[in-house]
């Protein structure tokens, strides 16, 4: 099997952040997001991955990723010159696929439970698509499956973003399919939005009577659209997180919770850290440093002075502010915060590069 990672499209929500690179290098819980993409596949055996990037940044994904190597599997770059759908994002990928069966993962989509049971499931199957379905609150923001009453493992229709939907079913973003998908593309319109849609492709795809059926998501799934979501994308990956300190704390550090160090960070007295929470390599933790829970801070940051919760910092950071009270932020890399005391709550989303003096 080859697998397939959407790094396209614009994430015109989470501005500032993306103005200067691809949502999908985001940092959740220190690891850009679609690294979790890749390391699902890996982990079902798929070496031969293509990323589809767009034209934001690409060289970005291709600095990071490379060849591969360095991550165990051997990338192939596609280039998708303008967001034109999912299904325009698979078809570019028609000679890369041959004729082997794919996985297609968004690379905005982070998953709990490993894909290997699926895998197992579709790659020995006769199937023509499968796909994985979860209970949401909100399904009108996704691509919707109506099961059909009389047999529930058939899928009567997909429809994307329904405004009224009656059935709470998303579909998420990891699609299992084989070559047969491109002739059903070649054959699709543009939707509403102006974009071949991958709902449409399915749809088309059981109307031509080929077999596609369904799994149903244990564990959380989310996409990661805005930043709120990211934040809770980042709190869902640290509650799975267990325990690992290599670093170099004085002796009045108050910890508490699983908690994951890196080499080489220092944490001075008088700071505390409650978990869950990760902070990177070569970070300073100085005086009167309050973290957690539900915090990320990359490697090579400096914090002193300062009050973190809930938030993810990224890597090469600088904060020193007395008494500032971060809370559900996004703050990107090579950022510095300083300043004189601000007592009340800051909640901020401040771009890669960013200087902000309070
Ligand atoms: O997350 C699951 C949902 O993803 C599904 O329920 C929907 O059926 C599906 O259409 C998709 O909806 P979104 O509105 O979230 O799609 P979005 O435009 O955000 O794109 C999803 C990912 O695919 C994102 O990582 C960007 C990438 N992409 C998107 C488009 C439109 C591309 O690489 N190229 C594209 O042309």
């Amino acid at each position: 099997m080859k697998g397939i990672i959407l790094h396209g499209g614009h994430g015109t929500r989470l501005r500032p952040l993306t103005y200067t690179s691809p949502k999908h290098l985001l940092h959740i819980a220190n690891k850009p997001m679609s690294q979790y993409a890749l390391e699902d596949l890996k982990n079902v055996g798929i070496h031969d991955i293509a990323i589809v990037v767009g034209d934001v940044y690409p060289e970005k994904v291709k600095e990071y990723y490379g060849n591969g190597k360095e991550f165990g599997v051997n990338i192939t770059y596609i280039y998708q010159e303008k967001p034109k759908g999912i299904s325009h994002a698979i078809s570019l990928c028609k000679e890369f696929v041959g004729d082997d069966k794919f996985i297609v993962y968004l690379g905005d989509n982070v998953l709990r439970k490993s894909l290997t049971d699926y895998t197992k499931k579709f790659s020995s199957s006769g199937l023509d698509a499968m796909i994985l379905l979860c209970e949401v609150d909100n399904p009108s923001k996704f691509g919707v499956a109506y099961i059909d009453k009389e047999d529930s493992m058939k899928i009567k229709s997909i429809i994307e973003k329904p405004k009224n939907p009656t059935s709470n079913l998303a579909v998420i973003g990891v699609y299992f399919l084989t070559p047969k998908i491109f002739d059903i593309i070649d054959d699709l319109k543009p939707s509403s939005r102006g974009e071949l849609e991958i709902t449409d492709a399915l749809q088309l795809l059981m109307d031509k009577g080929n077999k596609i059926t369904y799994d149903t998501v244990t564990g959380w799934w989310k996409d990661t659209g805005t930043p709120e979501d990211i934040i809770h994308a980042n709190r869902l990956v640290l509650d799975s997180i267990g325990t690992d300190e290599q670093f170099l704390a004085e002796k009045d550090v108050s910890i508490k919770g699983n908690i994951i160090i890196g080499n080489n960070t220092d944490v001075s007295h008088g700071s505390s850290i409650i978990g869950p929470a990760i902070i990177g390599k070569n970070c300073k933790i100085g005086r009167n440093v309050r973290l957690g829970p539900y915090v990320s801070i990359g490697d090579n940051c400096t914090l002193e002075n300062c009050n973190i919760e809930n938030s993810i910092i990224m890597q090469n950071c600088k904060i020193d502010a007395k008494e500032v009270n971060l809370s559900s932020s996004i703050i990107s890399h090579s950022s510095q915060i300083d300043g004189d005391a601000v007592s009340k709550k800051l909640q901020l989303l401040l771009g890669e590069r960013t200087h902000l003096k309070l």
